[in-house]
Formats: structure tokens, sequence, C-alpha cells
């Protein structure tokens, strides 16, 4: 089936321009300029995309979707559908599934229940350690059939010498470490100092305060390999009372990774989404589910900062995507067509009753939020329509 997106403005993290885009067998075929002529065969179904942007659709390096162990929280089929709703088609899932994702047994599991379920393209995190626990590595070899991604997720590694020994393997086997660090200051410091030590590929999750972004600008010019997210949350709000981790921070490192992700510091956004029971929250479970409203926080923020649609694209879907090794994130000839169609004007208020997500969790419910997310696609086929 071929599509055509008309008239519609293209924005991606290299270009914005008005025109039409082909999509054939699930990859971009063709972009025409709002000028040229559209020469499409006749069984081309066409959506019109009259004030709207399309973009990339996003790519998210930190979610939690709970399958197995915690269905009452998520699972593979809603936590997929609720990031297809928020214009994301490609999700790097954590490990501290229940069993943890530590074996390969739990991994295919993940990986074939998505497989069947064909909504978004799941990668797979690995665990680093034995039931997340610090001490045992997993089985690399066996793991790197299935991922390149390894990590503890909320479980901090404390232990020096297993950081310095993941980030030697990392670079010897050819993955990356993601890492969760908390305290954050002192762990960022200790990593990037571990990884000037011993090389190794590194990627720092959730950076929320001033001084690590400090850190980051004294290590970003040297030829370290080390990637680094925010959050849509950490960007939004500040010293908002609700748990998630790392913590809300004041106004003023909200405001210092603002001016960070302008300045080229941060490589990515990604949501960490992480759904969890109204009874899990009262008994403190940290965490916040935000998947399907994550682009309209970061958009709020990117207009009233004034930051470029580009930046956002960069930070949501390109950058992610070059990291992971995908073939799409731009829309360019050749790139799989995945993507997203917004109306950019559309303010609208948080709605947790509204989630797909059976995470009702979020301190924002009721709070504005800016640009609405109309059509999903995902190499070509349309996985979620809101027109
Ligand atoms: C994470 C979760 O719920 O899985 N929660 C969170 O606040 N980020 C775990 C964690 O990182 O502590």
């Amino acid at each position: 089936m071929n599509i055509l997106i008309n008239n519609v403005k293209i924005v991606d993290a290299k270009r914005a321009f008005h025109g039409s885009i082909l999509i054939e067998n699930g990859f971009i075929k063709r972009m025409f300029k709002a000028d040229e002529d559209v020469n499409i065969s006749n069984d081309t179904e066409i959506i019109e995309g009259k004030g709207l942007v399309l973009l990339p659709s996003f790519v998210d390096m930190h979610c939690h979707l709970r399958d197995p162990g915690y269905l009452y929280k998520e699972d593979l089929e809603s936590g997929q559908k609720a990031a297809l709703k928020g214009g994301y088609t490609t999700l790097c899932t954590m490990a501290n599934t229940k069993p943890v994702c530590d074996n390969t047994l739990v991994l295919e599991y993940i990986l074939d229940k998505s497989k069947k379920l064909d909504l978004c393209d799941i990668i797979q995190v690995s665990a680093l350690t034995r039931n997340l626990e610090g001490k045992e590595f997993v089985n690399f070899e066996e793991m790197l059939r299935h991922t390149r991604l390894f990590s503890d997720d909320g479980n901090t590694i404390f232990n020096e010498e297993v950081m310095k020994k993941a980030l030697i393997l990392s670079n010897k086997l050819n993955f990356r470490v993601l890492t969760h660090c908390q305290p954050e200051f002192e762990i960022v410091k200790r990593d990037l100092g571990l990884l000037k030590e011993v090389g190794g590929n590194l990627h720092i999750c959730h950076i929320s305060l001033e001084k690590t972004l400090g850190l980051i600008k004294e290590f970003k010019d040297t030829n370290l390999k080390f990637t680094c997210e925010v959050t849509p949350h950490h960007i939004f709000g500040y010293e908002v009372d609700y748990r998630v981790n790392p913590s809300f921070r004041k106004k003023e490192d909200v405001k210092s990774l603002i001016e960070g992700i302008k300045q080229g510091y941060i490589d990515v956004i990604a949501t960490d989404h992480a759904p969890h029971s109204l009874e899990d929250k009262q008994n403190g479970a940290p965490g916040i589910s935000l998947i399907e409203v994550a682009f309209s926080m970061v958009y709020k923020v990117f207009h009233e900062n004034g930051i470029s649609l580009n930046k956002l694209s960069e930070l949501m879907s390109y950058n992610p995507a070059r990291i992971l090794n995908l073939n799409c994130g731009l829309i360019e000839e050749g790139y799989e067509a995945n993507l997203v169609l917004v109306d950019l004007d559309e303010e609208y208020q948080i709605d947790t009753d509204n989630f797909i997500s059976k995470g009702k969790n979020n301190p924002f419910n009721g709070e504005k939020v800016l640009g609405k997310v109309k059509m999903t696609f995902k190499r070509g086929s349309v996985k979620y329509d809101n027109r």
C-alpha cells in the first residue's frame, strides 16, 4: 500500500519545508516540495496534511512496560498502545520486570510477545548484573544475540570495580551501558572518571541537576564515548511534591537543563515512563506515567523557551535513532516511514482518565500542554489515528 501525505509541513532534525511525502512499501520513497508536481499511482491513499506537521516518530531510549510480572501496572500491549498515541514507534524497555530481564528466556518472551502484537519496535534492555544486584554480570554472550543495551536501571551500580569492568567489556564486546545515578552528581562524576580511565560506551540516564550538567560540559569535548538524556518531567516542572527518581529539582536546575539543550549538551529526551497503580504510589513507588503526553510536555517547554522543532526532533528522534543504529529518525528518501503527524496549535489538558496506559500516576493531571499527536505510522502503516 502506498500513501501520500499531502500538503504538510515536514520537519526533522535537518530540515523544515512545505510539501508532500510518498511512502512505498514502508519506506520514504519521495519527497515533493510544495511547488513540485506530484505524480502518483491511482491506488495511492492520500492523507491530507494541511495545517499539520509531519515529524519522524519518536524513539524512547528509556521506559518501563512492566511485562512480565507487574501486569496490573502496565503490559506490553497497553504500554505500546499508549506509546503510539504519544507518537513513539521504538521503545527501549528497561529490565526491572519480574522476573528481571537478566536471561534470554525473559528477553525472548518480551520480544516474541511484542512481535505478535505488532505495535512498536521493542529494543529490550538487558540487566547488567543478575537480578539487578550489582554483583555478578549477566551472560553477555547470550544477551548480545538480542540487544546491545545493558542497565541495572533504578539500581545504581555502587561497586566501582563492577562499573569499571562493565565499561571495559562494553568496549570489548561493543555494547552500551545505561546508568541510573543516585546520588546523581557523585556517581556521574565517578563514571565519567572511570570512562576516562578505561574507555567504554556510556549513556547517562535522566540527568536533572545543574551541577551534573557542569560535569557533562567538562567532559563533552573529550573523545570519550558517552551520551546523556533528560526526561520531559524534569524540564516541565520543578519542586513538584511527587515521588520520582531522580526527584523534581529546583527552578535553577530546570533553567540550566533547558540552556543545556539549547547549547547542545543534551543528546536525548527519554520518557522514563514508569507506570504504577494507585496503591503502589500510595506505598511510595517512584515514577510517572507520561508516554502519551511526553511530546506535548516537551513541545510546550520548547515553544515557551524559543527552542526549534528541529531541535525537538533531534533529541526525540534523530539522536536516539543514531545511538541505536536505526534506519529512522529522519525524513529522508530510503528511511523507514516511521512518522508522526501533529497539530502544533492544539492546546489541551492532561487527563489521566483518558490514558491508555494503566498507570494514571502523573502529577501534571489537569495542566495544559501544547501540540497533539494526530497519527502515528510505523513502517508506513497507520498505528494510531486520532483525526
Ligand atoms: C522507576 C520505575 O518505576 O521502574 N521509577 C522512577 O521513578 N524512575 C525505577 C527507578 O528508576 O527508580
